[in-house]
């Protein structure tokens, strides 16, 4: 893309919140290994869990996998042209385990390595921060076949893991993010088994939890402690706000419930070195523990320098069921999700801006001191390309449009939000929906790789060179 063009047909109507945004923000695009890279068989990369769930039939749209993917492995250097050509400061991806330490243990792959240290190269000729995340979802299936993140072990394995890439990068990756949203590899992977690797075992979804806490908290001790300024350290989590769908006490139980299992169960340990209590009494009834030793939560609340936050809808909440009940067949209480009665996207998620303003605006009042960077917020529509192969989506337009201006609400409220990062670069592998659903700001056409900044893309540029005032 010809960053010098004028601006053709894209109507920079923003929201005027945008425009008090500080120049200093930062703007970036996301993606992960596994959604884009593809060559899963290539230079010594070891099968990961996602591998392995992609050939389980009926697990994932269509049967899709990351075999091929966008290729990234192979387009690299023409991605961070794509990247570059944006105008982003940022560019957030994740480092394949299984190809760096293809069983997850043992010695490195220098191969698999060799790829991100090109990457990183590539991103600083052309003038884009690298921000390394080091695990989104894609666990060596060893590793799994071990246990995976229930067993203690694969902590101190992913802090093995970890040192290795930091020792190979660490000269010229300023931000490291340990971990990707944890509820996901936790409760989607371990207990609803929509995401690899796919089991349905509440407990062992609770001690994944704890372990992927461990784990960062191992990885990011030793990565400071082998760290030179000004490195920052963090992890990014998934949350929207969780709010009662009326004020009566079963709502406000369910909604507090609710938001405990889903966010204060890791910013507590995170950020104030001990589990929500109320959390742990709702395990206990469940006869479920969390499995801490001593020292394990010293370890996990080692203080990170900033907070990534993934933000994509938010959710009101009842305890009680259509048909009146307040506890499922089970005996558990009823969380029901109660539709706020917005328009969705085309992952039937609601749009709910505000929801953004309020959560941020909840963790800087609750969490204070801890600097935040969105780290992930996008939106999947059905995309429809002219015969040239260019998208106009206003719809994700919109949805990106009236999500940094409820960011630069949430400053102007106090958040102390430093960036933002769209996902993502380029439509690419959606786990379970496979690549049906695109979040894209850049087009994919699958059939030939090649890559179309769609309408969003150009609004965003703009954007960017607008609030920097260049
Ligand atoms: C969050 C995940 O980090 C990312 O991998 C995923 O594609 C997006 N959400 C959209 O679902």
């Amino acid at each position: 893309m010809d960053t010098t063009a004028p601006t053709v047909g894209i109507d920079l109507a923003i929201e005027p919140a945008i425009d008090t945004l500080p120049a200093s923000f930062r703007w970036g695009v996301a993606t992960s290994a596994y959604q884009i890279e593809g060559a899963v068989d290539e230079d010594g990369r070891g099968p990961s869990i996602w591998d392995t769930y992609c050939r389980v039939p009926g697990m994932v749209h269509n049967g899709d996998n990351g075999d091929v993917a966008c290729d990234h492995y192979h387009r690299m250097p023409e991605d961070v042209a794509l990247i570059s050509s944006l105008g982003v400061d940022t560019y957030r991806f994740s480092v394949a385990w299984p190809r760096v330490q293809p069983d997850g243990r043992g010695p490195v792959n220098p191969k698999g390595l060799a790829f991100y240290d090109r990457l990183v190269d590539e991103l600083l000729g052309k003038g884009v921060d690298p921000w390394v995340t080091l695990y989104h979802w894609d666990l060596p299936q060893e590793l799994e076949d071990a246990g995976g993140w229930p067993v203690r072990d694969t902590a101190y394995r992913f802090a093995d893991y970890s040192m290795m890439v930091f020792d190979a990068l660490s000269d010229r990756v300023r931000t490291w993010t340990t971990l990707n949203e944890p509820w996901c590899s936790a409760m989607l992977g371990y207990y609803e088994g929509r995401q690899a690797p796919g089991r349905q075992d509440f407990t062992a979804a609770i001690h994944a939890v704890h372990h992927l806490l461990l784990g960062h908290g191992l990885a990011l001790g030793r990565m400071r402690e082998a760290a030179t300024p000004p490195t920052e350290f963090g992890i990014t989590l998934n949350m929207g706000h969780a709010s009662p769908a009326t004020d009566s006490e079963a709502d406000r139980e369910a909604a507090r419930r609710a938001d405990g299992l889903s966010r204060r169960i890791y910013l507590d340990p995170l950020l104030r070195g001990h589990y929500p209590e109320d959390v742990v009494a709702d395990l206990a009834k469940r006869l479920v523990e969390i499995p801490v030793r001593d020292g394990d939560l010293e370890i996990i609340s080692q203080p990170i320098d900033v907070l990534g936050v993934n933000y994509y809808s938010s959710s009101k909440h009842s305890g009680v069921a259509e048909d009146g009940a307040v506890a499922d067949e089970d005996g558990h209480p009823v969380d029901r999700v109660v539709r706020f009665g917005k328009p969705v996207t085309a992952m039937d998620w609601e749009i709910v801006p505000e929801g953004f303003t309020d959560l941020l605006v909840q963790l800087s009042r609750e969490y204070p001191g801890v600097p935040m960077v969105i780290t992930e917020n996008g939106a999947a529509f059905e995309d429809r390309p002219d015969e040239s192969g260019f998208v106009r989506d206003d719809d994700r337009t919109a949805y990106l449009d009236s999500h940094i201006a409820a960011v630069a609400k949430a400053r102007q409220a106090g958040a102390d939000v430093r960036g933002y990062f769209a996902w993502s670069l380029m439509d690419n592998f959606e786990w379970s929906y496979g690549y049906d659903k695109r979040f894209g700001i850049v087009h994919v056409d699958y059939e030939t790789q090649v890559r179309t900044p769609k309408r969003s893309a150009l609004w965003y540029r703009d954007v960017i060179r607008r609030v920097r005032g260049s």
